[in-house]
């Protein structure tokens, strides 16, 4: 892997995020921290609802946080979990997530045991779906 390693920074604030999960259904703590262009960093973390359907992913948290706010490019997203090996993100938000990252997109997937894997965004959704006719 030659990507750019995340910095200590975003790897710190996605385990802070972490610890503000509501996860009383799951207990499945989750943290995400998405590194801006503009060198702002957005955070989220997984919140969790009975009608377990309602339930929102750390990283869905973190991206709408950005986009909401006006912000829309982004260079690094770390995920922090108790998973070992770490886990990486559910499928809908690796769809999510393809719309405002490209294959390159180099995410790092961080746990609690202090393990860390580096990938790309292409290894997580090959051939994802962004029809050029409705990107235009
Ligand atoms: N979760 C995330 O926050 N991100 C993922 O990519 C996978 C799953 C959350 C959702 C739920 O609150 C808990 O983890 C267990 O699935």
């Amino acid at each position: 892997m030659t990507e750019k390693p995340a910095s200590e920074a975003l790897i710190k604030a996605a385990f802070a995020a972490r610890e503000n999960a509501y996860a009383p259904y799951s207990h499945f703590k989750v943290g995400a921290a998405l590194q801006a262009e503009d060198g702002r960093i957005f955070t989220g973390c997984n919140v969790e609802n009975v009608s377990y359907g309602g339930t929102i992913c750390a990283e869905r948290v973190a991206a709408t946080k950005a986009i909401s706010e006006g912000c829309r490019k982004f260079t690094h997203l770390v995920i922090a979990s108790q998973s070992n090996p770490p886990s990486g993100p559910c499928g809908l938000c690796r769809q999510f997530l393809a719309e405002f990252c490209d294959d390159e997109f180099p995410i790092t997937l961080v746990n609690t045991d202090g393990a860390r894997v580096i990938c790309r965004f292409g290894d997580l959704l090959p051939l994802a779906f962004r029809p050029a006719v409705l990107l235009d």
